[in-house]
């Protein structure tokens, strides 16, 4: 009976170490806080009352938006691109946001979060734009290009992305970035490469961010690859014109001979 005791003792505290271990191991998704998801998940492109970064500024966003629809637009936003609110946001943002795998319970703590903040506009200041650094843009050409390597190991945006305006041919499997700095920003292009939360990127760059340091020097590189482009766009009108006189030319001279 005593044995049998103890046995039944011992196997409650195996079951409760299991259980710790397991609630140990189950890591960054166990219980945690709106608060802790948010500053974990969205800080890098969403501020409170800070203003706009790659995303929208979401100071009393539960009051502007009902619970269902932020619910989806957290847990699963590529569901409903179609919706016209959304279809403004990219448009004026210049990106999707992220689907970043998040449950419904994890989206429901959030809200919560980001419902303690209801828009007072007497009330807030919004905080002072935040200086964004841009570093050496032939670093961050260098970087892309994977000429220099990341500090942390990710692999060069090159292998998926062009930037023709600057001259690279790149992989095709993502989109051709001449003109990511005109469509976001200062702000916006710093935040979206600190967080990198774009499909198969947050994959393959998961535990391998960028160093400020080359954030900076690749945000100097969009930034000039980006008023090349525009250089380019003034260009090719002209040019049009120009190559319609020649053709409208060739086509009189031609004509008078034949005629
Ligand atoms: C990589 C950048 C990025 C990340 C990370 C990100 N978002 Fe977004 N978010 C956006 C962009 C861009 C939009 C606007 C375009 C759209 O609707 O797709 C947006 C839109 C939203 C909207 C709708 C805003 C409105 O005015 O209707 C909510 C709510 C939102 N995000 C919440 C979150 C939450 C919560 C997280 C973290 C779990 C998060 N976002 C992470 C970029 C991001
Ligand atoms: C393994 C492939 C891969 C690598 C490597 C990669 N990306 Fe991406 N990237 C993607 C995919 C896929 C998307 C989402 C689809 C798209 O927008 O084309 C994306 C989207 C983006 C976006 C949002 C695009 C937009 O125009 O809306 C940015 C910004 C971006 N990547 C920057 C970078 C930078 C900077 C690097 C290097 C640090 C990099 N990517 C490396 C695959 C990659």
């Amino acid at each position: 009976m005593i044995v049998g005791g103890n046995n039944f003792v011992r196997s409650l505290f195996l079951m409760l170490a299991v259980t710790l271990l397991l609630s140990l191991s189950a890591g960054t998704g166990y219980a945690q806080t709106g608060e802790e998801i948010f500053s974990r998940k969205c800080v890098s492109c969403h501020t409170i009352g800070g203003g706009d970064l790659v995303g929208p500024d979401l100071l009393g966003i539960t009051e502007k938006r009902d619970r269902e629809w932020l619910i989806k637009v957290i847990v699963d936003p590529d569901s409903f691109l179609d919706d016209p609110i959304r279809q403004e946001n990219i448009a004026k943002y210049g990106v999707k946001m992220p689907d970043l795998g998040l449950s419904e319970e994890e989206a429901v703590k959030i809200i919560e979060f980001l419902s303690q903040f209801a828009a007072q506009p007497s009330e807030v200041t919004p905080e002072e734009t935040p200086e964004v650094p841009l570093g050496d843009p032939e670093i961050g050409r260098a970087l892309f290009i994977g000429e220099i390597r990341f500090a942390n190991g990710g692999p060069p945006c090159v292998a998926c992305h062009s930037v023709r305006s600057a001259g690279i041919n790149g992989g095709t499997l993502a989109n051709d970035l001449s003109d990511l700095y005109a469509r976001l920003g200062d702000r916006g292009i710093y935040g979206a490469l600190k967080s990198l939360q774009f499909p198969v990127m947050k994959d393959v760059y998961a535990g391998k961010e960028l160093t400020e340091e080359e954030v900076a020097n690749l945000a100097a590189f969009f930034k000039e690859a980006s008023e090349m482009n525009r250089a380019k766009s003034d260009i090719y009108p002209l040019s049009g014109i120009i190559l319609f006189l020649v053709a409208i030319g060739v086509a009189t001279v031609y004509f008078r001979r034949v005629g």
